[in-house]
Parts: C-alpha cells; structure tokens; sequence
C-alpha cells in the first residue's frame, strides 16, 4: 500500500467517500506523497513523454507564435510570458532560444513559471537561468499588464468532478473504501449536488449510466486568463488532448511507466490525467474578454504556424540519422496515425479582441 493510499484510507474511514477531485489534487498534489512533489516523471525513464520533449520545432514554433502576438499588440514593455506546467522547462527554453532575434523581445519580457513541483522547479532553474523566470504557484500571484501564455499538457492535470446520470438524475462520483477488497473504489453520492448545473448542457440530456466531467480548476484558469488578455491585451495558447466539443464520458486515466494503469491504483505514483473539454475553456475564456484565435487541431496548429519548413531548415545541417530523428518527431507531433499527436491534441489560441479576425463565439 503506498503512504497516500493509507493516508486516504484513513481520510475515508473518518469523513465518508470523498469526490474525483479531491483524490486526483492529492495523488498528483499532495506536499509530501503526491506524484509531482516527488519525481519528474517525464522522458524514457519516466512515465510519459511530451511533445517538447519529441522535437525542438515544437517550442521553437510556440515562442514564434508569442513574438507575433506581441508584435501585433504593438511591442508592449513590460510583458509578461508565463508557462504554466513547464515540466523540464525544455519548451520554454525552445522557445526563448527562437525568440532571440526579434527586437526588443527579450528586454521586454518578464519570465513567469507557474509550478508546484520542487523537483521540476529545479530543472527549469537549470534550463532556463538566461531568462531569469520568476516562479509562482497560483495565477493570481502574476502582476497586472499585456501577457503571453503558454500551457502544454497542463489543464489534463487538474482536478476533474465526474456525475453520472442515473434513473434519478446526475449524482457525483465518488472514491470510497471497499472493505471487501481493501481497495478504493467508485461509488454514488446519495443526492444531486447544485454543481450539476455546471455539466456542459449538450451533455447533460446524456442517458443513465453516462459520465459527465468539468474541471472548476481549469475554468477558473481559463477565465483568469481570458480577463487578463481581454483587458491588458496579449494572447494565450493552450495545447492537450480532448474532444473539440464537449462530450460524455468517463476520461480519467493513469500512466505508468509508459503503460495505462488503473487510476485507482497506488495513487501518489501513477499519472492522473482526464481529458481537456476545449469548448467549455473557450467558453470561459470569450465571457471573461478574450477572443478565440482558432481552436484546432494540434497538426493543424503546428503546419499553420510552418512546422514543415523548419524540419526542412534543420535537415539542411543534418546528418542521415538525425533528418531521420527529425522526420519521426514531425510525423509523432502533425500525424494522425494512433501513435502520433496531430490528431488527438487539440490547440486552443486566445488573443485580445482586436488582434483576431471575426469569429464566432463557441
Ligand atoms: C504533464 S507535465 C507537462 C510538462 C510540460 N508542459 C511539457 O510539455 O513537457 C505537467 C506539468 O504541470 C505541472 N503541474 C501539474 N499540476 C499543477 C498545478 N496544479 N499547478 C502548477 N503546476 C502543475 C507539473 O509539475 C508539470 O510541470
């Protein structure tokens, strides 16, 4: 039994079955035992690999798309560029190196960190230290004024509640002790909560059985974020995978190792994720002021911004086994075979109204 499952053992024995949300904040949050205090988890040796971690072309392209957000707003200095999640800080330092030669960039950035992770935090001080980031743990520590954003594979690791829809109504999900077992598992809230109101509507006439998610966290974020842009100008873009439109269904999954685990099991030392509900954060983010740039697809994010033709830059000074690394990593990040990204990842570009042309609300 790991230190956490004990731990939440005892929490439910005292205070009865507690929501998703609680149990995914305390296995990836938890100060002593949670999985992101402990370790990095990214890479071969880890438990995942993400898309800066495949290829350099991806936050190359990212800082370019942040240069051009600020040259459209008109150069502002101060601005400041936050990544929220950096993991290694290896997109960050793509994208600082990318940006280097756009006038005045640089001396007008201020760099902001948005971590939890006291392991991760070290490795952004070592990969970042020319940039000089300032580390915070929640958004509303950023000071005011024009800002840039970026979060890659960060809103998959808040906090979810999940109902699901039963004879009577939606009820939320909840993880309780089966004493049978000895293992946490599912069971039902009793009554509705209020919170049902907040399942997307195209999903609530959902039938029973269904499982409806929302993430507060990651709306709240959103919003932040929207009403910052909306009011001080900039541009925000947020990469993860998730459906385009909202959708039922039960999304929670853990990795380890590189290999599906069951999210029940050994928490604190498997990944928790769920899938990121694009049209509900494009949502929050249009009524808190931003605007939606685009909302696409990952492949289509990455050609859009001429990912092809820095693969063809970086194949000019390549050997034969590094073109051959550099065409794996355009296929794994634009593809839409099962094993690549292009697809399943979705992009999410917010600017301040103004900066996009006309679209429709969500
Ligand atoms: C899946 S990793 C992605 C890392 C990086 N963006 C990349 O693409 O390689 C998630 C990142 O978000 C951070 N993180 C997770 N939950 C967080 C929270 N509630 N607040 C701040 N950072 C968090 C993790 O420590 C980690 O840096």
């Amino acid at each position: 039994m790991t230190p956490l499952l004990a731990l939440l053992k005892r929490r439910i024995a005292a205070e009865g079955p507690i929501t998703v949300a609680r149990y995914m904040a305390e296995a990836l949050g938890h100060p002593k035992h949670g999985y992101y205090m402990t370790r990095d988890p990214l890479g071969q040796a880890g438990d995942f690999t993400t898309a800066p971690e495949i290829s350099q072309m991806f936050g190359e392209l990212l800082g370019l798309w942040c240069a051009d957000v600020w040259l459209r707003l008109g150069r502002p200095n101060p601005v400041l560029w936050l990544e929220l999640g950096p993991g290694r800080g290896t997109l960050m330092q793509d994208a600082w190196r990318a940006t280097k030669a756009v006038p005045g960039f640089h001396q007008a950035v201020r760099l902001y960190l948005l971590e939890t992770s006291p392991v991760l935090r070290q490795r952004q001080a070592t990969m970042l230290e020319d940039a000089g980031p300032c580390w915070i743990e929640r958004l509303a520590d950023l000071p005011d004024g024009p800002l840039l954003a970026i979060a890659n594979e960060f809103f998959d690791a808040l906090p979810i509640r999940q109902f699901q829809m039963t004879e009577t109504g939606w009820r939320e999900r909840l993880i309780a002790w089966d004493e049978t077992n000895d293992a946490l598992s599912f069971a039902l809230a009793p009554n509705e909560d209020p919170a049902v109101h907040l399942i997307p509507s195209s999903v609530r006439q959902a039938p029973p059985g269904a499982i409806a998610e929302f993430c507060p966290t990651g709306i709240s974020i959103v919003s932040d974020l929207g009403h910052r842009i909306g009011s001080a100008g900039g541009g925000a873009a947020i990469i993860d995978y998730g459906p385009l439109t909202s959708a039922a269904g039960d999304s929670l999954q853990a990795v380890h190792g590189h290999e599906f685990a069951d999210p029940l099991d050994r928490p604190g030392e498997n990944d928790l994720t769920a899938h990121v509900d694009f049209q509900t954060l494009a949502r929050a983010a249009t009524e808190a002021g931003a605007v939606v740039e685009r909302l696409e697809t990952q492949g289509d994010f990455l050609t859009n911004l001429g990912i092809a033709q820095r693969a063809t830059a970086l194949r000019a000074n390549a050997s034969a086994s590094q073109c051959a690394a550099i065409d794996a990593a355009l296929r794994r990040l634009t593809g839409t075979a099962s094993d690549a990204m292009g697809g399943l990842f979705k992009v999410l570009s917010l600017v301040s109204p103004g900066l996009a042309p006309d679209t429709a609300a969500p």
